[in-house]
């Protein structure tokens, strides 16, 4: 395991040479811990892209707008090593606060523009610019150190997250790959997420008309009728238990509104959001509708 940069570096200059390739793969999978299968599923596709991988932990609090969510975020580091490991990851980056942000918390920092205030970014001021300059620390501390083709794993659930990530690699010219890694679902439907631990059985049944809800849209959209946006809100309104935060169909790359009405059918890439508290606990989902 690696607790500084200069760690991180070395371990993957060993790692890369070790490759014995001219131009070996190396892949990162950024993490906050946690970690439940939809992370596998990310360890699994660099691992099945990849010479090297190495997966990062680290709670990021540029990232929190809510201290009491910081302190309550689940710390399971044990677990976490098991996982990966499980899944074939070749070296952990876990850095502290301090050795992460040895000047205290980062001055200067990406800012994540428009699209960073909508959605999720409109109910929590910040996070996005948090995420994003995170990202970018952690990405320049596992550039390869010797040449090597580099990709980056990030879940797409965090549909705007990817967005965003790909936006900043593309605005700023970042040496990498960015590879979204399909939501990973468990057998009620329900999107894997480090705050599903959080639910109540009720809740997590409450929880599950958010993916009945962009089921029915992607079905729509699947069978080329009309997507009715309306009455798929008025499900997960209808839902006891569950307070809608927004149900929105959405390009995938820009995150404007795509028109969903009752007479509107799809003509290019959409993508289903949506977002809800349940029992308290915020939770996020999104479904591609095919055209
Ligand atoms: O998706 C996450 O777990 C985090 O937002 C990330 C990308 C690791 C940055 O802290």
């Amino acid at each position: 395991m690696a607790a500084t940069p200069a760690e991180l570096s070395k371990a993957l200059a060993e790692l890369l040479e070790a490759a014995g390739k001219d131009r070996p793969g190396l892949g990162l999978v950024p993490t906050m811990g946690a970690l439940h299968q939809g992370h596998a599923a990310l360890a699994q596709a660099a691992r099945a892209e990849n010479d090297v991988v190495v997966a990062s932990i680290f709670v990021n609090p540029l990232q929190f707008d809510d201290p009491e969510d910081l302190a309550r975020y689940p710390r399971t580091l044990e677990a976490d090593l098991d996982l990966l490991g499980a899944a074939g990851v070749d070296l952990v980056f876990a850095p502290t606060e301090e050795t992460l942000y040895p000047g205290g918390l980062p001055l200067v920092r990406v800012s994540s523009g428009s699209l960073g205030t909508r959605f999720e970014g409109a109910s929590r001021p910040g996070h996005f610019d948090g995420v994003l300059t995170v990202v970018a620390k952690l990405l320049h501390c596992a550039q390869p150190p010797v040449p090597a083709a580099y990709r980056a794993y990030f879940g797409q659930k965090d549909a705007q997250q990817v967005a965003l990530i790909r936006r900043m690699a593309a605005d700023l010219n970042f040496p990498v790959q960015i590879r979204p890694v399909p939501i990973v679902r468990a057998a009620d439907g329900l999107a894997e997420s480090s705050r599903n631990v959080f639910l109540s059985p009720e809740d997590r049944r409450n929880a599950l008309v958010l993916s009945t809800a962009l089921r029915q849209l992607r079905d729509r959209a699947a069978a080329g009728r009309p997507l009715d946006l309306p009455a798929a809100l008025e499900l997960i309104r209808e839902q006891d238990g569950v307070e809608l935060d927004y149900l929105q169909v959405v390009d995938p790359l820009t995150l404007d509104p795509v028109p969903a009405g009752p007479e509107d059918t799809l003509t290019g890439p959409a993508l289903a959001l949506a977002a809800a508290r349940v029992g308290g606990i915020r939770l996020i989902d999104n479904m591609e509708l095919p055209v």
